[in-house]
């Protein structure tokens, strides 16, 4: 890659399309799971070694639930056997992990898992890695919402003084980087319920790769088109080269 294009500090993935690849190699969707699993870690490595600051991945969405209960226990299972084979390493390579979404809905014994996961790294001072999970962007939205009602509600904020910042002091990821890099492989071009507010000048990149197969010199393809991006936030071109020049 090259060194001299500008690199996003936070990028967020939809890792779509494990499903397919098992079916074209005929093969059932628990295999293209487990393959995506093994990806998911070596892209977890490969952007660590790219030193980007933070990294948000899509596992399971408030969606997913409507698959069929095989597949969702079957998720659910790799998810847990995933958490304790790889919390150890994760820890060593000096990552700090953190789960965003509802998780109440988890078993016991995986939410204690996360909790370990999260106070084990927390003060880790390497790649911060968020694993949505049960992650819906909206219901990270109204759940921002009702943590400032309850404050108006205690007398601690004024309606008038609720602003942008305050959503994103709420809501999930608060304190990390807008993600600048969008990645959704699989081909299909849309958000799917992720980071709604946070995706607000994020760059898009849509690949038809699947998962499984998204491998780091994809990875790579990806970086390059965002260090070729000119980021306006609503300036001109005009304005944006003068402030770099
Ligand atoms: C993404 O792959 C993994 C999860 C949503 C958990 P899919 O399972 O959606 O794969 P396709 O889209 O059916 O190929
Ligand atoms: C999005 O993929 C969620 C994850 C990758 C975890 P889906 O496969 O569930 O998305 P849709 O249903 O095709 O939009
Ligand atoms: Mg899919």
């Amino acid at each position: 890659m090259n060194s001299t294009l500008q690199q996003p500090r936070h990028v967020a993935i939809i890792m779509d399309g494990n499903g397919r690849w098992a079916r074209q190699k005929g093969k059932p969707r628990a295999f293209g799971h487990q393959a995506g699993f093994h990806n998911t870690r070596d892209i977890v490595e490969a952007c660590g070694r790219r030193q980007l600051e933070a990294l948000t991945l899509f596992a399971f969405s408030s969606e997913n639930w409507r698959r069929p209960a095989k597949e969702v226990g079957l998720l659910m299972d790799l998810f847990l056997r995933a958490l304790k084979s790889e919390v150890g390493k994760l820890n060593d390579n000096k990552v700090q992990i953190q789960f965003i979404g509802e998780r109440s809905a988890f078993s016991d014994k995986l939410q204690k898992q996360m909790i370990h996961a999260e106070e084990l790294t927390k003060n880790n001072q390497g790649l911060r890695l968020a694993i949505a999970v049960n992650y819906g962007g909206r219901w990270d939205i109204v759940n921002a919402t009702r943590l400032i009602a309850e404050q108006v509600k205690r007398g601690e904020l004024q309606p008038q003084d609720i602003t942008a910042d305050t959503l994103s002091g709420n809501i999930s990821l608060a304190g990390l980087p807008e993600p600048d890099l969008f990645i959704r492989t699989g081909g299909e071009k849309r958000i799917s319920n992720y980071l709604l507010w946070h995706l607000a000048y994020t760059e898009l990149y849509f690949t038809d790769v699947l998962w499984p197969s998204f491998d780091e010199s994809e990875l790579d393809k990806a970086l390059t088109f965002f260090g070729g991006r000119e980021r306006r936030y609503g300036r001109t071109g005009d304005q944006v080269a003068e402030k770099n020049a």
